[in-house]
């Protein structure tokens, strides 16, 4: 019996490629960089199944060049860079790899919380500068988070994580959501609110929603205006639910205190006068980057592609319709 033919764009840890080749005549792209257009169209003609990143944009062209594909599993929670209607009009099925990056991701949004609102890698900045004087009763002074309102919006699998781990700082926890969410309301006495209240009473807003049409610059200049002065956003979830450039402008002049970013709108690049503000911190899109999350997102891709590769509904369907 031939050999499934699979095409992974990009090393992923190798778990998941050793569990591929089991099964498959797997081909990875080896180079450390997404691949551009012409690769991507390229490599997955002639193939049975691709293990995709959130960095190749999945969609009609592809799917047209890709002909008789039996399925794309993401390598991602997050799905925007594929177009999912298209692929279920074509009868493709897609997945992603939810559950297994949710702790990592929320440990990182707290990473992010602490840092900028205690100015860590201000101070590490300035002890590498060699100009530290020593203690200074003035120095560094930053926002508190014990006792402090956290703002979730988007409570799914990652805002509920974040908002459990505020546990130990005795946070007032409030969430904007489409839905109620029990777990964080029975455990922590979390509220739901409508967005305009979360924005005036938090001191910590983190971000959890999935970028859509509804999402896209779902903060922006008008929204910080309506948040705190002394408040901290906190962004996870994906760059463009953030207008960055206005963020920029709201971080330079003060109107919020700070911000802690891990994604940005125009990956990789960044807004223009983000890096040289004091008052934000920036991670190179890492929130999953643990050994366990990195290590099972392959897992879970491989598992997802071997189901479809087989005609079986993948367990992280995106698109469930096509099998019925
Ligand atoms: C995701 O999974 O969507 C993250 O952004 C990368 O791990």
């Amino acid at each position: 019996m031939t050999r499934p033919k699979v095409y992974v764009t990009r090393a992923i840890p190798e778990e998941g490629i050793e569990l591929l080749e089991k099964h498959c005549d797997v081909e990875v792209n080896r180079e450390d960089r997404p691949l551009t257009r012409e690769e991507l169209l390229k490599n997955v003609r002639g193939r049975d199944g691709v293990v995709s990143l959130l960095t190749d944009r999945i969609d009609s062209e592809v799917y047209e060049t890709a002909r008789g594909i039996r399925g794309f599993a993401n390598y991602a929670v997050g799905f925007d860079n594929i177009d999912v209607g298209e692929a279920t009009r074509r009868k493709i099925p897609v997945s992603n790899t939810p559950g297994v990056l949710t702790d990592a991701t929320a440990e990182m949004a707290w990473a992010l919380l602490f840092s900028v609102s205690r100015r860590v890698v201000e101070s590490d900045r300035l002890i590498r500068s060699g100009n530290w004087k020593g203690w200074g009763p003035l120095q560094f002074i930053g926002g508190d988070v014990a006792g402090k309102t956290l703002g979730i919006v988007g409570a799914g699998r990652i805002g509920t994580a974040m908002a459990l781990k505020s546990k130990g700082f005795a946070m007032k926890v409030i969430y904007s959501d489409e839905f109620t969410n029990a777990t964080i309301e029975e455990e922590l006495g979390a509220r739901r609110v409508p967005l305009s209240e979360l924005l005036g009473e938090s001191d910590f807003i983190s971000i959890h929603v999935p970028l859509m049409a509804e999402t896209r610059h779902l903060f922006n200049a008008d929204i910080f205006t309506k948040m705190k002065r002394t408040a901290y956003l906190i962004n996870t979830s994906r760059g463009p639910v953030v207008n960055e450039a206005e963020l920029v402008e709201a971080l330079k002049n003060r109107v919020i205190a700070g911000a802690g970013l891990d994604v940005y709108e125009f990956e990789p690049e960044i807004a223009a006068g983000l890096a040289d503000l004091d008052n934000v911190v920036i991670t190179p899109h890492t929130a999953s980057a643990t050994v366990s999350s990195r290590t099972n997102m392959a897992l879970k891709a491989a598992e997802n592609l071997l189901a479809m590769l087989k005609g079986e509904r993948p367990p992280d369907c995106l698109n469930p319709e096509i099998y019925d």
